[in-house]
């Protein structure tokens, strides 16, 4: 049976290092056909064209100068040419082409075809958060699975070992590309939590901006790793939300997390151009042209996005560090402000007992009695708790389970003290079933209905009562 045909969709800095793996693989492998096509987007580079050069040169002298590229890979700038009866799709183009692009190569794509997204970036949807896999495999409708590490193109063109993660919903097609793309100091690790995978990627750009301003006002490394610790909380939050299949904490150990974290937050180039942005007070676009020949910065472009999305939620409040890098570069907010902007704890930090017991607030005879969150009405006192798992959990099942446009109020967490391990979370849906005051000075909550707790409230006669006192506690730590 003849190899399957790769088509290389891209051809910037990282597609050009990763095609020069791809170039050599193939050979080894039976599986895949000896000769890859690699879309270029054509331009003129002293007079002739890119894919000319590429073709008799092989090297891509714009995007990865200074390496050639495997003989058996051809430039062409026609996409449907290239794509044309590709079973094997490698998609590695700046995010904001990728949609017009699919389109184009929609009317090619053989039966059976798979792809694997090698691209940084969200996309906000109607429903929120669309990650780019998402698109591919709506407008093409093949199985994604996606590719994100610390990978730096130049270093992994250079060949230095590193590693990397390949997020695959089908198994099979996870080791498909990791034959195709695994070399001795390129090692790959396939799971399953490909969304999870593929958010890490985007995410991890937006924290790159923030370590950057930090390098350009000079704060030192205790507070680069303050912001680099503060944007992983982030992340994770922002997964545990956002994401529609599961996320689990393992995933964010892999290179794709926590790895392609420090060295974006070091060495790549969303952090050198936020760091100019400080020192020389040009805008985002202006450096974009001047510091990087043609690259695509994808960190300002991805806060956008992810603003847009928790704007939509009401939960800017919820991501400090992710507004305050999109305000900075898109709003005139004074970068000098960035970490005492982010100096405030995001949402996913488990609550601890001592956040919850001891509240000196005075008890009230019948105004919630669980929690020790009892005098909501003097709730200036009340700590500030933040949301917690369990209260981000029920937060996330009453996104989904109230009817849209509902909006979700906040959501809370209490124990018992009679019973301390006893601990329930639920969140706040403002609804028209009950018309209940419950809001303490400046809150006013109309109505509020518990659609989620977990685990679900037991038996006993008080617990109307508490949820009372949970409820403004709620407010008070969700929309304080
Ligand atoms: N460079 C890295 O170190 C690295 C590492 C991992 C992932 N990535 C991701 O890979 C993706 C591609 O990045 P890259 O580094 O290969 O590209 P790049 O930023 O180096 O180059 C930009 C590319 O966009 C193309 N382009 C410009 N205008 C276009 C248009 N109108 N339509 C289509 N294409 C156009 C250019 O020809 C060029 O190939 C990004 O999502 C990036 O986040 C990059």
């Amino acid at each position: 049976m003849p190899g399957k045909k790769v088509c290389i969709v891209g051809s910037g800095n990282w597609g050009s290092s990763i095609a020069k793996i791809i170039g050599h693989n193939v050979k080894a492998s039976n599986r895949f056909d000896p000769i890859v096509s690699m879309w270029v987007y054509e331009e003129m580079i002293d007079g002739r064209k890119l894919t000319e050069v590429i073709n008799t040169e092989h090297e891509n002298v714009k995007y990865l100068p200074g390496h050639k590229l495997p003989k058996n890979v051809i430039a062409v700038p026609d996409i449907t040419e290239a794509a044309k009866g590709a079973k094997i799709l490698v998609f590695v183009v700046p995010h904001q082409f990728i949609g017009k692009l699919c389109d184009q190569m929609k009317p090619h794509i053989p039966e059976g075809a798979i792809g694997i997204s090698l691209i940084k970036g969200v996309d906000e949807g109607p429903d929120g958060l669309k990650l780019i896999s998402d698109i591919i495999r709506e407008k093409l409708e093949i199985d994604v699975s996606v590719l994100m590490g610390a990978n730096i193109a130049n270093e992994v063109a250079d060949e230095k070992f590193c590693e990397t993660t390949i997020g695959a919903k089908n198994d099979a097609n996870g080791h498909i590309f990791k034959e195709l793309l695994q070399t001795p100091n390129f090692r790959i690790t396939v799971v399953r939590e490909s969304d999870t995978v593929e958010l890490c990627g985007a995410l991890k750009n937006i924290v790159a901006v923030g370590a950057g301003f930090c390098d350009g006002l000079n704060c030192g490394d205790n507070t680069k790793a303050a912001v680099i610790r503060l944007g992983l909380m982030e992340m994770i939050a922002f997964a545990k939300l956002f994401c529609k299949g599961p996320v689990s904490s393992p995933t964010f150990l892999e290179s794709c997390g926590v790895a392609d974290l420090i060295t974006t937050c070091y060495g790549g180039r969303n952090r050198k151009v936020a760091e100019a942005f400080v020192t020389t007070s040009k805008s985002i676009a202006e450096l974009e042209a001047e510091m990087l020949n043609g690259q695509k910065l994808q960190g300002p472009q991805t806060s956008a996005e992810v603003y847009k999305i928790l704007q939509k939620r009401n939960m800017v409040n919820k991501f400090p560090l992710f507004a305050a890098v999109y305000q900075i570069c898109f709003e005139g907010k004074a970068h000098a402000d960035f970490t005492c902007k982010a100096n405030r704890p995001p949402c996913p930090r488990l609550p601890r007992s001592q956040d919850i017991k001891g509240y000196p607030g005075k008890r009230r005879q019948g105004e919630g009695g669980g929690t020790g969150f009892t005098s909501f009405r003097g709730h200036k006192e009340l700590p500030r708790v933040p949301m917690g798992e369990l209260g981000l959990a029920a937060f996330t099942s009453a996104r989904l389970s109230s009817s849209s446009p509902r909006p979700i109020l906040g959501a809370f967490i209490g124990t018992r003290p009679s019973q301390p391990s006893f601990v329930f979370a639920g969140a706040l849906v403002r609804g028209k079933e009950k018309q209940e005051g419950t809001g303490g000075e400046g809150v006013a909550v109309k109505a509020a209905v518990v659609v989620a707790v977990a685990p679900v409230l037991q038996s006993g006669g008080e617990e109307e009562e508490n949820l009372a006192g949970s409820l403004a506690v709620a407010l008070h730590i969700n929309m304080g």
